[in-house]
């Protein structure tokens, strides 16, 4: 007989994606394993063209497409999502590469339930092309944030950051490969703590149970070549 996972509750995702899908890959490489505290129950795009598709399937997972131009209005397509999720049960939506900006009454009824992952360290830089900004405007520094959503776009609490150095010689394909590394990371980190019951929301900042931050911090550039 196999024995017991040592998890025997798994909080139950749900996952929008609308290209790529690399954050939801990671979050599904990093929930096949039984140990993981959550799951993937539901993958839905709102783009019948998203290669996402195909990976959620090849993990298993029959991925559902509600395209937003079948609706009449925001508030249908938005209507049509949430039942989605309902039924399947979810506890978790996590926002990953998804690309329509949902209303206040959908991220409302999802308060505290909805997460998103912004290519910044947010505040920073919300929106879009984010690489090509932090290069434009030179700052040593970006990063990726994982966050609650609120119906602000790219706003909420945050609950996972990473920061990545800028490189004299990025672009912004070269710098986005970078901070995509850390997205994966942070995204399942994220997961995992908050399925743990381990993040809770206090005022607008996030409080995690038994989370220290790391020591020292970073310098870049480097005042000269080989310095640490
Ligand atoms: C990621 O950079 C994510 O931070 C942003 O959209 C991109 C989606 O990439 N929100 P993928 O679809 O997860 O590969």
């Amino acid at each position: 007989m196999a024995a017991p996972s040592a998890q025997s509750r798994r909080l139950r995702l749900g996952i929008l994606i609308s290209g790529r899908g690399s954050n939801m890959k990671a979050i599904l490489d990093a929930t096949a394993d039984p140990d993981f505290p959550a799951e993937v129950v539901c993958v839905i795009a709102n783009n019948p063209e998203a290669g996402g598709l195909r990976l959620a399937a090849e993990a298993g997972i029959q991925p559902l497409v509600i395209d937003h131009r079948d609706f009449p209005s925001r508030q249908a397509f938005e209507d049509a999502l949430h039942t989605a999720l309902v039924d399947a049960d979810v506890e978790l939506v996590c926002l990953a590469g998804f690309m329509r900006l949902l209303d206040a009454e959908f991220v409302n009824r999802w308060r505290d339930k909805i997460i998103n992952i912004h290519p910044s360290l947010l505040p920073a830089y919300r929106g879009l092309r984010t690489h090509e900004r932090v290069i434009a405007d030179g700052v040593r520094f970006t990063g990726a944030t994982v966050h609650f959503v609120r119906p602000e776009m790219d706003a909420g609490p945050i609950i996972v950051q990473a920061a990545v150095p800028i490189a004299p010689d990025d672009t912004p394909e070269t710098l986005a490969r970078r901070v995509l590394h850390f997205e994966h990371q942070i995204y399942v980190a994220a997961v995992r703590m908050i399925a743990e019951g381990r993040v809770r929301v206090v005022g607008e900042r996030v409080v995690i149970d038994g989370a220290a931050p790391p020591e020292g911090g970073l310098i870049n550039p480097l005042p000269f070549a080989g310095a640490e």
